[in-house]
């Protein structure tokens, strides 16, 4: 049996997907969790136990009664340091049986399928040269990016080290040797590259691995790396589009890749084993664009090896999938990481049907050529393009299609095997994204430009045309937009943790590819590039990774959770028409907080947030208590056999709230009220007032209490109650308003989302 998980990336059809081999035994690897505590002091490390409680369970020593068989060693996948207490190893059910018996045993999972999920970016987030974010943090100088991903293209010019300093002495990572990847292929930028796949070839013992290293065969880490960190690189462009100079949002950090997905599959030890080593190594900031649908915070090994990364200071930023715009969709709804939404930049890609009498009809393109010809072609209506038979008989003309059935795939697919000499389809499908790189020449009009060709074919006796491509439009209105296929939330590990928490450039993003991976394919073959266009949440994980990594620059003092809030608490809500971001998903709609999270990421407004919302490890033990996990499901995480669930409170200091309501209740007289209790750390200088704003929020009540926060210097913490009483009236199943925190005598304001939602 086979089954496939995509990347989120949006583009399918340019990303390969992965396929997961199960084998047909009862076998299978599974994440042993162990208690250090009880490890026996004959022991000199926590590896050799691990190696002698498998040895005593293994089914060939019990058969052979050979001491110290060798297939024990076989079996252990990975010994983890960081991660978890434990280890990684293929078991048989009576080895897993008899491993639940052993001394120090916790608990094991089964590893299960993972779902894999420019630039002019850096422009449109304000990152400049003469001041804010990069200057402040010298571009990121000395913060290392680890990315766990499909590996890296190391002689991508996005990983030149021109003009870096030296190596931070700090750095324990390396650069493995591998097929045709040697040492000598990282330098000053990529400062490490590391690959597993030792669970994948436990599970799929007979697997050829084509590229046996950290080289990439895919794309995808290339893209995401050169995303977070890549270095300036001038004349960037896909094809004559998007044409410029690439940096990626920290063009002085470094980078280091943990390739744990493989074209052959992948399996979740090694993704578990390349989160471990990156800690061990040292990195900053994790980027980690995949995630596993439908796993409990104590289950889904993500979240198990990112508590680890949090707890030693280092930030994690993650995907949350594109399975929108459907409600509980996201993964990767974990407390203690970042999850970033997907959105749309100021820039179109676009092409013009240049008709007969002279006219010029704009839609979006990103085909892979200047014209079609340069002499005009007939036109030819053919209504949904959906009989195949006649489309055949076109032959060399462009055809004109009008979706409206929402059949734009189909069309594209029909007008694609017709082989005429070019598609124009009139559509208003909101995942118009998806069929720009088109495999013939095509251009999207949207139903009012599709008029004015429509009037031209029927008033004229020979309609003719032709069309013309590679431009890009910048300065495009509105933008942000939520993407549709952005996961929403809430988070269905955590509801009580308002998920996504921040929406960043993930639509169509210029990055670095391989050079001998197609970045598409014609019907008349494949064509190569430098840098491909992508669109996916995968997309918009590297950049906040890179923004933290530039926060942590500025202020190497902050915690993971100061970082995370800084950037949540200054977003935009606002688009650049100054109206509420709107949602694609859900046309000409603002986007809730559970599309976009507080907003969309703001670099250089998140330097100086003010006030930030900080999270202790203990506070997350607090949430995992009220969660109702067992001692045994909270240690799995936490690693510690003791965890006092005395302060338990699903009331974590986060900077966004969301409260559920049974929408039955508006029929009777109940009043339910809620209330939040949040801590704020001043981190600003000298002395500061704060004041509460509150947006109205229709049908509910609420109020703030102190409204007024004094701070007398730097790191002095002030603590408030939000309440929220109801509901009454409420139409809508889903109500969110602000509350702001302006400091009295400044510009900046304090942005926190406030969400409701009824059943
Ligand atoms: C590493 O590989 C590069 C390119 O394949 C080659 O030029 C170089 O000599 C190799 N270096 C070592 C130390 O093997
Ligand atoms: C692996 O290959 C060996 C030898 O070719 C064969 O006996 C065995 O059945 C194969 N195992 C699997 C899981 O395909
Ligand atoms: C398209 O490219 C060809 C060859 O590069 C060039 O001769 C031609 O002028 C270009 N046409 C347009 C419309 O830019
Ligand atoms: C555009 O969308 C509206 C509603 O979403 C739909 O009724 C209409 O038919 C669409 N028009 C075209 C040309 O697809
Ligand atoms: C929409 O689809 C239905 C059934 O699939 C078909 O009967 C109808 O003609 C289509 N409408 C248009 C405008 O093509
Ligand atoms: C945890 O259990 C208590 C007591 O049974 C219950 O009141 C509470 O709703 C549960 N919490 C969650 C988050 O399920
Ligand atoms: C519980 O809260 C009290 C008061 O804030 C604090 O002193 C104590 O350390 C907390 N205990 C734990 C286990 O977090
Ligand atoms: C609300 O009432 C409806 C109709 O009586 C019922 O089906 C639904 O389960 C109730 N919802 C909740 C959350 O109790």
């Amino acid at each position: 049996m086979a089954t496939h998980f995509p990347l989120d990336v949006w583009l399918l059809f340019v990303a390969q997907s992965f396929t997961l081999i199960f084998s047909l035994a009862q076998s299978d690897t599974y994440i042993v969790h162990m208690d250090l505590a009880a490890m026996p002091k004959a022991f000199s490390s926590h590896h050799s136990w691990y190696m002698a409680t498998l040895a005593s369970v293994s089914d060939s020593l019990r058969v052979s009664t050979t001491p110290f068989s060798p297939s024990s060693s076989l079996k252990l996948i990975y010994s983890y340091t960081n991660v978890i207490h434990g280890f990684s190893a293929y078991l048989s059910p009576s080895e897993l049986e008899a491993l639940g018996n052993s001394p120090g045993y916790v608990a094991s999972t089964r590893v299960r399928p993972v779902k894999v999920d420019t630039t002019h970016s850096s422009q449109f987030l304000g990152l400049n040269s003469a001041n804010g974010a990069w200057p402040i943090s010298s571009y990121g100088k000395d913060v290392i990016i680890g990315i766990v991903d499909t590996g890296i293209w190391p002689e991508s010019k996005s990983f030149h080290d021109d003009g870096m300093a030296e190596i931070p002495s700090r750095w324990k990572g390396e650069c493995e040797v591998g097929t045709e990847f040697n040492s000598s292929l990282c330098n000053k930028k990529l400062i490490g590259a590391r690959y597993f796949n030792k669970g994948l070839l436990a599970k799929n013992p007979n697997l050829t691995i084509s590229m046996n290293s950290a080289r990439d065969t895919d794309g995808h880490g290339t893209h995401t790396s050169s995303t977070a960190g890549g270095s300036f690189v001038e004349g960037a462009s896909y094809f004559g589009y998007a044409s410029g100079t690439s940096r990626g949002m920290a063009p002085r950090a470094r980078v280091a890749m943990y390739k744990a997905l493989w074209e052959e599959g992948s399996d979740l030890s090694d993704i578990l084993a390349a989160i471990d080593q990156a800690i061990t190594d040292g990195v900053d900031v994790i980027s980690i664009s995949l995630g596993l649908d439908g796993a409990s915070l104590h289950a889904d090994p993500i979240s198990i090896a990112t508590f680890s990364a949090i707890e030693k200071g280092v930030f994690v930023s993650t995907s949350a999938g594109n399975e929108g715009p459907y409600d509980k969709s996201l993964h990767n709804g974990t407390p203690w990481v970042l999850t970033v939404a997907a959105g749309t930049v100021d820039r179109e890609f676009v092409g013009n049907v240049i008709l007969g009498n002279g006219d010029s009809v704009t839609g979006l393109s990103l085909y892979p050529a200047n014209s079609t010809s340069s002499r005009l072609v007939p036109l030819i209506f053919m209504g949904t393009c959906q009989d195949v038979k006649e489309l055949k008989k076109i032959g060399h003309r462009i055809v004109v299609c009008q979706d409206k059935n929402g059949s734009l795939s189909e069309q594209v697919y029909n007008v694609q095997n017709a082989k005429v000499a070019g598609g124009v389809f009139i559509t208003n499908d909101t995942d118009i994204g998806l069929y720009l790189q088109s495999m013939f020449p095509a251009i999207f009009l949207n139903p009012q430009n599709g008029e004015i060709i429509l009037d031209y074919i029927k008033s004229n006796h020979d309609p003719k045309g032709s069309l013309e491509f590679q431009e890009t439009r910048l300065g495009s209105k509105p933008a942000p937009k939520v993407a549709s296929y952005s996961s929403r939330g809430p988070s269905p590990a955590c509801p009580f943790v308002l998920k996504p928490d921040i929406m960043a450039p993930g639509d169509l993003i210029l990055a670095s590819w391989p050079r001998n991976i197609p970045a598409i394919e014609l019907s008349s073959g494949k064509l190569f590039s430098d840098f491909n266009l992508l669109s996916g949440t995968s997309m918009s994980c590297p950049h906040a990774a890179g923004v933290a990594a530039l926060l942590k620059g500025a202020h190497p003092e902050w915690s993971p959770a100061a970082i995370r809030s800084a950037m949540m608490t200054t977003s935009d809500v606002l688009d650049n028409t100054f109206n509420l971001i709107q949602d694609i998903g859900i046309p000409n709609k603002p986007a809730s907080p559970l599309a976009m999270g507080a907003g969309h990421i703001n670099p250089n407004k998140a330097l100086d947030p003010g006030l930030v919302y900080d999270v202790t490890t203990e506070d997350y033990v607090s949430l995992l208590c009220a969660l109702n996990f067992t001692q045994k499901q909270i240690q799995i995480i936490t690693k510690s056999s003791s965890n006092s669930c005395s302060n338990s409170s699903l009331d974590l200091n986060y900077p966004s709230f969301i409260a559920f309501f049974n929408a039955n209740d508006s029929n009777s007289d109940v009043k339910i009220v809620q209330q939040f209790r949040r801590t704020v750390t001043y981190v600003g200088d000298g002395k500061s007032t704060y004041t509460a704003k509150l947006a109205p929020m229709d049908g509910l009540q609420v109020s703030v209490l102190p409204e007024k926060l004094v701070f007398h210097g730097k790191n002095d913490k002030q603590s408030y109650k939000l309440s929220i009483e109801g509901p009454r009236l409420i139409k809508d199943l889903v109500v969110y308003g602000t509350l702001s925190w302006v400091e009295i005598g400044a510009l900046g304001t304090e942005e926190d989302a406030a969400i409701i939602e009824l059943d």
